[in-house]
């Protein structure tokens, strides 16, 4: 089912306490929003994910997130986090293919494809991420990459796979960088990608696909964004590091 839903992921930014305190006010603004408000999804670095599980523990409508995880269900990967040791702190979803994984880590479309089948079958949410670069935008290439983005990660899966990922648009070049995409160009991109999916899987599944919008989201810009048919809320880096800030992103819907 398409669902309204804000995610804050929050990088490499904040130690355990900072994490637990931020949590916690998000947790005290979010109950008072009661059932209308979205869904909110918080993704703090993997030493702090415990601590906010304690935080959010019990409040209704929020959830945890990681920001990568590996594919392999264990191993010699040192360095590595698997889907279950995720899922044995109580995260409920894992961010896959952000574009400073892909950009920083060399992460393909083909390594996602197999990140997103563990989670899938861990039974954890993949929120997919894709987007193009400022010079694949400038050469007109935007929809072409984005649907290579799409197909090669996600078109494998069967329908009740692909119906419960979370997919978010995040155009890099809009990543930290203050300029956010104009809701008419987010919106023509999530369009594109319904109509994809639309032609892949079907009407009504591309209809309950909650597709976000992530680029310099901030509480001034986002009521705009979220008015768009099919942007379906936002996957916030910076503003979600500021509880008011944040807070307010939630009620912009
Ligand atoms: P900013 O909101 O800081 O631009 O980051 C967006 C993002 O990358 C979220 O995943």
């Amino acid at each position: 089912m398409r669902k309204k839903i804000v995610a804050g992921n929050w990088k490499m930014n904040l130690t355990w306490d900072d994490s637990q305190a931020l949590a916690m006010e998000l947790a005290m603004l979010q109950s008072t929003q009661g059932q209308s408000g979205p869904e909110m999804i918080l993704a703090p670095a993997f030493p702090n994910l415990v601590a906010v599980a304690q935080a959010i523990k019990g409040a209704a409508g929020m959830h945890l997130a990681a920001q990568n995880v590996h594919q392999a269900a264990s191993g010699a990967y040192t360095g590595e986090v698997s889907v279950s040791m995720l899922k044995s702190v109580s995260c409920t979803h894992a961010i896959i293919g952000h574009s400073e994984r892909r950009q920083y880590f060399g992460e393909s479309n083909q390594l996602l494809a197999q990140k997103i089948n563990s989670v899938l079958q861990a039974g954890l949410t993949p929120i997919y991420c894709f987007g193009e670069t400022l010079e694949e935008r400038e050469g007109e290439k935007t929809f072409k990459v984005i649907e290579s983005q799409l197909r090669e990660a996600t078109f494998h899966l069967n329908s009740d796979q692909f119906s419960s990922l979370i997919l978010a648009y995040e155009p890099v070049w809009a990543i930290g960088t203050g300029k956010t995409a104009t809701p008419e160009q987010a919106q023509e991109v999530h369009a594109f990608v319904r109509k994809l999916i639309a032609d892949q899987f079907g009407t009504a599944l591309a209809d309950g696909v909650s597709i976000l919008y992530g680029g310099s989201v901030k509480a001034d810009n986002a009521k705009e964004l979220f008015s768009q048919p099919d942007i379906d809320g936002g996957l916030v880096g910076g503003a979600s590091l500021k509880a008011s800030e944040f807070a307010a992103i939630a009620r912009s819907f």
